[in-house]
């Protein structure tokens, strides 16, 4: 590696805000606060909190982060108008670190048929808005929405104007992931060449996955100058999703003599972000993920197995390890304590206080009762099941059924603290308990998906369930986990209808019923 030029990449994490717009994938502020803490564990350099004009709930997310999070830039996202930008400055204005991203889009494409601007008006507006937002906050990053599909005079203008209004970051995104690699590394590098200044700001791309290429164009983009990176973890985010975080990262950091760069990022803490994300979303990732997939360092074939006995090297890259992956597993069981267990939640990455140490312990040794060995991915499941408020809960659930008869469910519901009960049938024991509990919450949401998949383990192990559900167009995921699957499907059921609760409220505060589309 040329130490002498090795260069250093900001990681830029939008799993707070783009990869919340993958379907089925709302957090409450909890959750965020949560995620983002794990992020400031990870190294990220900024994390996009979210949208702040969006709801009220995403306002009051991007703020309680700002408040919380220290060494980490924070950013919120603001369309290119003032409400949007004084709305973001006032979420993120409590930061040691706050950044106001604004974007608009400047393809002649959105520009005939969404935003009805001329390029001329286009130009004033973002320049304009970059100057309003100055006008609060020193750090400043401008999104040309559409960039690689824009005219590439034309963007040049634009990037020239807002860096002359003061903008400290200019993004390009890749905003429908139409890019190719070598396109992209061209366009970076002519962008360079071409707009002046621009060695004075960070130049970053924001990269989407539509034919599959986020990763391989945000690293063409760096080898072509770029020095920042948008990411996600597990690439989740838009449509296909966004370019993933660890995948990006990995690359950086096992061929270093390609690409001479450097992250911040502790790649010890990649699995365990990658793993709460998925336990907070309910988004599991597909098994043969690179970096993070179950199967991503599992050797199935015997002569690979070999090879790997003999000497890793021979068909392992990077070693499970260093994303965090443990190879021992310390299982805990009935007997084990207090202290065995506050031991093993530190080594998994969690921080909780007394308290919370406290409530965690009760749930694990309820688990413990059920289940002789409990697996880190049960303690995962532990620790993300909490949620500060709950409208619903369920107190009861039991189901008839078998071979020979018509299933049918008793269920109990605590709804704002009043006890409520009922019955039904169903095409199956789960059928017959959502159906219970949906008499009771009576919601309109549809369910939409159901996944099952066991934590480990044999026939005792629990049923980790997802359940999807829609209801005007807005899709969300609501999990849980047990030992009896019936029961872990009607709580993850609970949990949808929570989450989908606190949604609809959120919306109804809404200071601004559009949101970014
Ligand atoms: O994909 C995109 O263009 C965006 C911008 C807001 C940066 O997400
Ligand atoms: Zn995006």
């Amino acid at each position: 590696m040329d130490n002498e030029h090795i260069k250093k990449i900001k990681i830029f994490d939008t799993t707070l805000r783009d990869g919340e717009q993958s379907p089925g994938a709302s957090m409450n502020i909890e959750e965020k606060l949560n995620l983002a803490r794990q992020l400031a564990r990870l190294g990220v350099d900024v994390i996009e909190a979210g949208f702040p004009v969006a709801s009220e709930g995403d306002f009051e997310a991007v703020k309680a982060i700002a408040q919380e999070i220290k060494g980490v830039e924070i950013a919120g996202l603001a369309r290119a108008n003032e409400k949007d930008i004084y709305r973001a400055y006032s979420a993120v204005k409590y930061s040691e670190k706050p950044v106001i991203h604004t974007f608009i889009a400047t393809s002649d494409l959105h520009l005939k048929y969404k935003l009805k601007m001329s390029r001329e008006d286009l130009y004033e507006k973002a320049v304009g808005m970059v100057r309003y937002a100055k006008t609060f906050i020193e750090n400043v990053e401008f999104s040309a929405e559409d960039a690689s599909r824009t005219d590439f005079e034309f963007l040049c203008k634009v990037l020239e104007g807002v860096i002359d209004a003061g903008a400290t970051t200019v993004n390009i995104p890749d905003t429908v992931g139409y890019a190719t690699p070598f396109e992209f590394f061209n366009f970076i590098k002519s962008i360079k060449e071409r707009v002046k200044s621009i060695e004075n700001v960070i130049l970053s791309v924001h990269c989407h996955n539509d034919l599959g290429l986020a990763v391989a164009n945000s690293l063409s983009a760096i080898l072509a100058g770029a020095n920042q990176v948008e990411c996600t973890i597990n690439g989740i985010g838009e449509r296909a999703g966004n370019a993933a975080l660890e995948e990006i990262v990995m690359a950086l950091d096992v061929r270093k003599d390609i690409y001479n760069a450097i992250t911040n990022i502790n790649t010890n803490e990649i699995y365990r972000s990658s793993q709460l994300l998925t336990h907070i979303t309910g988004i599991s990732v597909q098994p043969n993920k690179a970096i993070v997939g179950k199967n991503a360092f599992a050797h199935e074939a015997g002569i690979h197995q070999d090879g790997v006995l003999k000497e890793k090297a021979t068909y392992e890259i990077m070693t499970p390890e260093r994303v965090g992956r443990q190879s021992n597993d310390l299982v805990l069981g009935k007997h084990s304590g207090k202290h065995a267990f506050k031991e093993k939640l530190e080594s998994l990455g969690y921080l909780l206080n007394d308290k919370e140490i406290e409530n965690a312990f009760i749930k694990f040794k309820a688990l413990s009762d059920r289940k002789k060995e409990i697996y880190d991915e049960d303690i995962d499941s532990l620790i993300a099941k909490s949620h500060p408020f709950e409208k619903y809960e369920l107190k009861y659930v039991n189901v008839v059924c078998g071979d020979t008869v018509t299933p049918l469910s008793m269920v109990k519901v605590m709804v704002d603290g009043e006890l409520k009960h009922n019955s039904s049938c169903g095409n199956g024991p789960v059928d017959a308990a959502i159906n219970a509990i949906e008499k009771i919450v009576n919601s309109k949401a549809k369910v939409i998906g159901y996944e099952v998949k066991s934590i480990r383990g044999t026939t005792e192990a629990q049923g980790d369930v997802s359940i999807t559900i829609e209801e005007n167009g807005v899709s969300i995921t609501g999990r849980s986990a047990h030992t009896d699957i019936v029961v872990a499907s009607a709580k993850a059921y609970v949990n949808a209808i929570n989450k989908l609760y606190i949604h609809n409220s959120n919306l109804k505060k809404s200071v601004e019923s559009e949101i970014y589309e």
